[in-house]
C-alpha cells in the first residue's frame, strides 16, 4: 500500500455513468462540492456502447446543465418512430400527437461531455478505483473509502453518499429491507454498431415472424442495429454475414419503402448481447445513502427509458440534496424515493408494453394474434398512438431549475 489519506466532501458519488456524472454536474451548478469514485478507466466509461435515444426533457436538462453544445450541434432530432409489422411500416408522429420530439445522441457522447465539464470546473473524478466501500450511512457523516490506481487508500468523509453504481454496484445491498420486483424475458438483444449510413430517417421498430429488430443510428454515417436473439445466445453464433442477412430479412418491406430499399451494410465495429430484464428496488434511500439510476431500476431497452430515468433521478436528487445541504430542509430528500419510484414504475410499464408487443415468442399463436392486434390498434387509433407518443417522448420528466 502506498499510504493513506483522509479528506472531506459534501457528496460522495459512486459511479461515473450518466446518473453519477449528471448529479455531480448539477450539484456543482448549485455550489455543492462532490467527489466521484469509478472502478473503470475513463476510456472504458467513454467507449461503453449503450443508449442513444433521449426524451425531450433529458435534452432540456443536459442544456440546463451546461452540456448542450455538442448535443445541439450533433444530435439528430426525430419527430417520431416507425412501427413495422405484417409487411407494413407505420409512422407514429410524436410532434403532431403530443408536441414533443426525441433526439438521438449517444450515451458515450453524453458521458464524454459530462466528464469534460466536471474536469474543466475542477471536479474530482477518481477513475480506476478499487476496494470501494461505504460505511456509516446511518450517521450524519458517512465515509466513502477506496484505493486509487497508485495504491493510496482514501477515506472521504461526506454529508451524503449517492449510489450511482449501476445494476451490479455495491450500494443497493446496503439498503436494509429492500423490496425487489423483477421480471425476466426469454430473449436478449444482439446489438451492433456499423460504419454504414442509415437508410432510414427515424428509428424502425420491426416485428417479424423471425423476431424483433430495431434500426437506430448514431450519426449520418453510423448505424446502430439490434436483433432479438434467444436469451442464452453466445455472440460467437452471429457472424457478420449472418447478422446482415437477418437484418435484411426482418426490415424487408415486400410492398414497400420505395424500390430497392435495403439496410445499408458496412464494417461492424462493435457487437454485444444484452439480456432483457425489468427490475425495480425500493426504497431508493436509507439514511444518508441515496440510490439513483440503474442501481435501483432496470428496464428492457425497447422503450428507450433507462438513461432517461437515470438523468431524471439525478435531477430530483440534486434538488433534494441542495434543499438538505444548503437550506437544512429534509422534505424533498424525504420524498425522493417515492418520486423516483413512481416515475420508474411508469417507465417499467411502458418498457414492458413495448417489449411484449414487439418480441416474438416461438409457438405461441395466441400471443402472436394479441401482439398484431395491439400493433394495429396503436397505428390506427389516435388515442392509442397518443399514449405511446406521450410515454416514449417522456411523461412527467423532472426539470432542473438552477
Ligand atoms: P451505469 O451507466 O451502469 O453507470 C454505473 C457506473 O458505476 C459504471 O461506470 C460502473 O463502472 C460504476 N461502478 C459499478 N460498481 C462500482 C463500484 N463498486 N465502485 C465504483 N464504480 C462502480 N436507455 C435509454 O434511455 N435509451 C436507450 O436508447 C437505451 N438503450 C440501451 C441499449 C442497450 C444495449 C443497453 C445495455 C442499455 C440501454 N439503455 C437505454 C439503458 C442505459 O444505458 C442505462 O440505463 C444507463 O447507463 C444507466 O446509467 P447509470 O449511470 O445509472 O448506470
Ligand atoms: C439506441 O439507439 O441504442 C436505442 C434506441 C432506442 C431503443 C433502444 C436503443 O429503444
Amino acid at each position: 500500500m502506498a499510504g493513506s489519506t483522509r479528506s472531506r466532501t459534501r457528496v460522495g458519488i459512486i459511479g461515473a455513468g450518466p446518473a453519477g456524472l449528471m448529479l455531480s454536474q448539477l450539484l456543482a451548478l448549485r455550489g455543492i462540492e462532490s467527489v466521484i469514485v469509478e472502478s473503470r478507466t475513463r476510456e472504458y466509461c467513454e467507449a461503453r456502447q449503450r443508449a442513444g435515444m433521449l426524451e425531450a426533457g433529458t435534452v432540456a436538462a443536459l442544456r440546463a446543465a451546461g452540456v448542450g453544445k455538442r448535443l445541439d450541434a450533433e444530435g439528430l432530432e426525430h419527430n417520431g418512430i416507425y412501427l413495422q409489422f405484417g409487411g407494413e411500416r407505420h409512422h407514429v408522429n410524436f410532434r403532431e400527437l403530443v408536441g414533443r420530439t426525441v433526439t438521438i445522441y449517444a450515451q458515450t457522447e453524453i458521458v464524454k461531455d459530462l466528464i469534460a465539464a466536471r474536469l474543466a470546473n475542477g471536479g474530482l473524478i477518481e477513475f480506476s478505483a478499487s476496494s470501494v466501500s461505504v460505511s456509516g450511512i446511518g450517521s450524519s457523516s458517512p465515509v466513502l473509502s477506496y484505493v486509487d490506481p497508485a495504491g493510496m487508500a482514501h477515506e472521504v468523509t461526506c454529508d451524503v453518499i449517492a449510489g450511482c453504481d449501476g445494476f451490479h454496484g455495491i450500494c443497493r445491498p446496503l439498503v436494509p429491507g429492500l423490496s425487489v420486483y423483477e421480471r425476466g424475458y426469454p430473449y436478449a438483444w444482439l446489438g451492433i454498431l456499423a460504419e454504414a449510413a442509415p437508410s432510414t430517417d427515424e428509428l424502425i421498430y420491426s416485428r417479424h415472424p423471425s423476431g424483433f429488430a430495431l434500426y437506430s443510428m448514431r450519426s449520418p454515417e453510423v448505424s446502430r442495429l439490434y436483433l432479438q436473439v434467444p436469451a442464452a445466445e453466445p455472440v460467437e453464433a452471429w457472424s457478420d454475414d449472418r447478422i446482415w442477412a437477418e437484418l435484411q430479412k426482418r426490415f424487408a418491406l415486400p410492398g414497400g419503402a420505395g424500390p430497392g430499399w435495403t439496410v445499408t451494410e458496412g464494417r461492424i465495429t462493435d457487437k454485444s448481447i444484452t439480456p432483457m430484464r425489468s427490475f425495480v428496488a425500493g426504497p431508493m434511500r436509507h439514511g444518508r445513502l441515496f440510490l439513483a439510476g440503474d442501481a435501483a431500476h432496470i428496464v428492457p431497452p425497447c422503450g428507450a427509458k433507462g438513461l432517461n430515468l437515470a438523468v431524471g433521478d439525478a435531477i430530483v436528487l440534486a434538488s433534494a440534496l441542495s434543499a438538505l445541504l444548503l437550506e437544512g430542509s429534509s422534505g424533498p430528500a424525504g420524498t425522493y424515493s417515492d418520486d423516483c419510484l413512481r416515475r420508474a414504475w411508469r417507465a417499467t410499464h411502458f418498457s414492458y408494453f413495448m417489449t411484449s408487443m414487439m418480441h416474438v415468442l416461438p409457438d405461441d399463436p395466441f400471443d402472436d394474434e394479441i401482439q398484431r392486434e395491439q400493433l394495429r390498434y396503436v397505428t390506427s387509433s389516435r388515442a392509442a398512438a397518443t399514449s405511446l407518443a406521450e410515454n416514449y417522448s417522456g411523461y412527467e420528466s423532472p426539470k432542473f431549475e438552477a
